[in-house]
């Protein structure tokens, strides 16, 4: 038998226009441009003033079922990954697909917070080798601001909105596709990105149901996934490449989930890998969770940076805590 793999056809990707800088930033919070470029590398990030997650999501798959050049009958399967999602019924995935007209594909949500494109694009692999799926359309689409306290300047300088889409379809020429992948979680360091989606209730019956606001904040202990990112990720990069049978050497891109420019120089440092191969966007959109990685890869795609035949190393990390990796040959 001839081995299926999930070749990458199409990237798409959608920002809102509004942007949010430093300076701006500097109005809300005792923060300095300085102190945000210096910790973070970022400048700059979007914000979906008045858009849902799912419109972003719409735009940004329409653009990769455009790129890959396939009808919209062909998805048969939606996965989107998101952890800021409008309503938890309808998912996300349901109304994109009615928007964009897939009638054939199924949808499901995912959410592996900033990993979640890793786990969306895993489970497409995982659904075409095993012949469930043809053309699976992933998204990651997120509009952080919703879960955003601008009173916390040690969370609110970092996240911004934003989507990205692949389209990945089952081919035989097996070379291309995705090659390995390394998924894991470690929930023990769950309370380190914490956002309640529902309150705890001792007694719904008679209960006010009055619901503070500030609730729905995410709150990070940020040195602590700082020091689990440098431990961990180097290991599911490590696992990813050995499930591929590759050396570090031979990789042309790491793309990684886009927090801090500081996993950088770990990466860089531990692979031997040149900066110049880590792909970096934070300066221009901040943080955008499991987007990040998407959006990376079509901004990529669209500057000719993406060649047939390079291997491309994706990583994310964050709540839950998630993280993982996979090897693609484009
Ligand atoms: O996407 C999911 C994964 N997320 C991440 O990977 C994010 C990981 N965390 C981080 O990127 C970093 O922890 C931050 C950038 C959030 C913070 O950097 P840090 O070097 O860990 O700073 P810190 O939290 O240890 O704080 C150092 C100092 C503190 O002041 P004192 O106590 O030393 O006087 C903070 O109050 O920096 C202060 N600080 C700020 N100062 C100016 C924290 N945020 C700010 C700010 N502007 N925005």
């Amino acid at each position: 038998m001839v081995p299926i793999k999930s070749l990458l056809i199409g990237t798409g990707s959608y920002v809102p226009d509004f942007v949010l800088t430093n300076q701006m930033l500097e109005e809300l919070v005792d923060t300095n441009d300085e102190w945000i470029v210096k910790r973070t590398g970022i400048r700059e990030r979007r914000i979906a003033k008045g858009m849902h997650t799912w419109e972003l999501g719409v735009e940004a798959g329409r653009r990769a079922i455009e790129d890959a050049g396939v009808a919209p009958e062909e998805i048969d399967y939606i996965i989107l990954s998101t952890c800021t999602p409008d309503t938890l019924s309808p998912t996300m995935s349901a109304i994109v697909q009615d928007k964009l007209g897939l009638k054939n594909a199924a949808a499901v949500d995912i959410n592996a917070c900033c990993t979640g494109f890793c786990y969306a694009s895993d489970m497409a692999d995982s659904f075409i080798k095993a012949g469930k799926a043809k053309t699976v359309l992933v998204i990651s689409a997120e509009t952080l601001h919703h879960i955003t306290d601008y009173t916390d300047r040690g969370t609110c300088v970092l996240f911004g909105d934003g989507a990205g889409a692949a389209v990945y379809r089952a081919v035989e020429d097996g070379e291309r596709g995705i090659i390995s992948s390394f998924m894991a979680a470690d929930g023990s360091g769950a309370d380190y990105l914490y956002m309640e989606a529902l309150p705890l209730e001792e007694d719904p019956l008679h209960s006010d149901r009055t619901y503070s606001e500030k609730n729905r904040f995410l709150k990070m202990n940020g040195s602590a996934v700082v020091r689990f990112t440098a431990a961990e990720v180097p290991r599911a990069i490590d696992e990813a490449l050995r499930r591929a049978n590759i050396t570090p050497d031979q990789v042309d891109w790491v793309v990684p989930h886009q927090a801090n420019l500081r996993i950088l120089d770990v990466i860089s440092k531990r692979f031997s890998i040149p900066k110049e191969k880590i792909y970096v966007n934070i300066d221009r959109f901040g943080n955008t969770s499991s987007a990040s990685i998407p959006l990376c890869l079509d901004e990529m795609h669209k500057n000719g940076l993406l060649k047939e035949g390079q291997l491309i190393v994706c990583t994310g990390f964050g709540g839950g805590l998630t993280y993982g990796a996979f090897v693609l040959r484009v």
